[in-house]
């Protein structure tokens, strides 16, 4: 699918790899609107990006937000095809920590957001998707991408609630692709390593340090344009639908 001329919804636009992917799909001609749940980020990406963004305070766990997200995407000029999902939270906690037994709220929180959230997004873009108009003879109707993470695989000690959102996150992958099929619509997720967002600028250098060590090559965290870059080629290459990508460079998390 060619991005020039599309309007994409990006969830958790305001910052990191949802930033990185909206500066990638304006720079390519997309429109883009940004759903997320920080308000005071809007003012500033209305400055940098001018009207080839809207901005809308969502929050992906709400049905009533997602639909006035997805409503304001489809209402825009351009014609609306797909939706990148990067809205997340990595809560860390033990199952029997320092502090006592891993809370039950906490988990469902993680699930919230990571899990029920991308799904939210995944349903309502799918219909609206559906109802669209058709135009201009393309192959595809829309894409939907889904943000994971390597943590669906090897998750660390204290990840147990992260691991399980995004292994979920993973599991939806295949079946959704397989329903949305013959509505001309694929469903990719991305499964980052670990990437220099500003969840990780926030550990001391130590730490960044020896997170970078693990990575075998290249060894060091992974850009959030590199992110933005595989999602560019996921909307452009129609072949890649049902899947998983690591974007990763070969990393295998320990267990702590
Ligand atoms: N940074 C990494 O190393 C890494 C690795 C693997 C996976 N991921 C995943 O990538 C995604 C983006 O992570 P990031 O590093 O860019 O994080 P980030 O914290 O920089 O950005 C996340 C954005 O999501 C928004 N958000 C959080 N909860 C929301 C909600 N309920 N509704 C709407 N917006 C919400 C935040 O306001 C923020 O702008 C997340 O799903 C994360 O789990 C990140």
């Amino acid at each position: 699918m060619r991005i020039e001329g599309k309007t994409f919804l990006v969830t958790g636009g305001a910052s990191g790899l949802g930033a990185a992917t909206v500066e990638a799909l304006v720079g390519k001609g997309a429109v883009v609107v940004v759903a997320d749940r920080n308000s005071d980020a809007g003012a500033a990406l209305r400055q940098r990006y001018g009207s080839a963004i809207e901005f809308i305070q969502a929050d992906v766990t709400s049905e009533d937000s997602i639909v006035k997200a997805l409503d304001l995407a489809v209402g825009l000029s351009g014609t609306f095809s797909g939706v990148v999902s990067c809205a997340g939270v990595a809560p860390a906690e033990r199952i029997f920590g320092r502090n006592g037994i891993h809370g039950l709220q906490s988990f469902r929180a993680a699930v919230d957001v990571n899990l029920v959230g991308t799904f939210n997004v995944l349903r309502v873009a799918a219909d609206r998707l559906i109802k669209r108009d058709r135009t201009g003879g393309e192959e595809e109707n829309g894409v939907i991408i889904n943000t994971a993470s390597v943590a669906a695989y090897d998750g660390q000690i204290g990840q147990v609630a992260y691991a399980a959102s995004k292994g979920g996150v993973v599991a939806l992958t295949l079946p959704a692709a397989r329903e949305l099929a013959r509505h001309s619509i694929r469903v990719v997720t991305i499964a980052p390593g670990i990437m220099e967002t500003p969840m990780l600028l926030a550990m001391p250098d130590e730490v960044r340090a020896s997170l970078a060590a693990t990575v075998p090559f290249p060894s060091r965290l992974g850009k959030p344009q590199e992110f933005a870059s595989l999602v560019c080629h996921v909307i452009e290459n129609p072949y890649l639908n049902g899947e998983v990508i690591r974007l990763d460079g070969a990393i295998r998390m320990a267990a702590k």
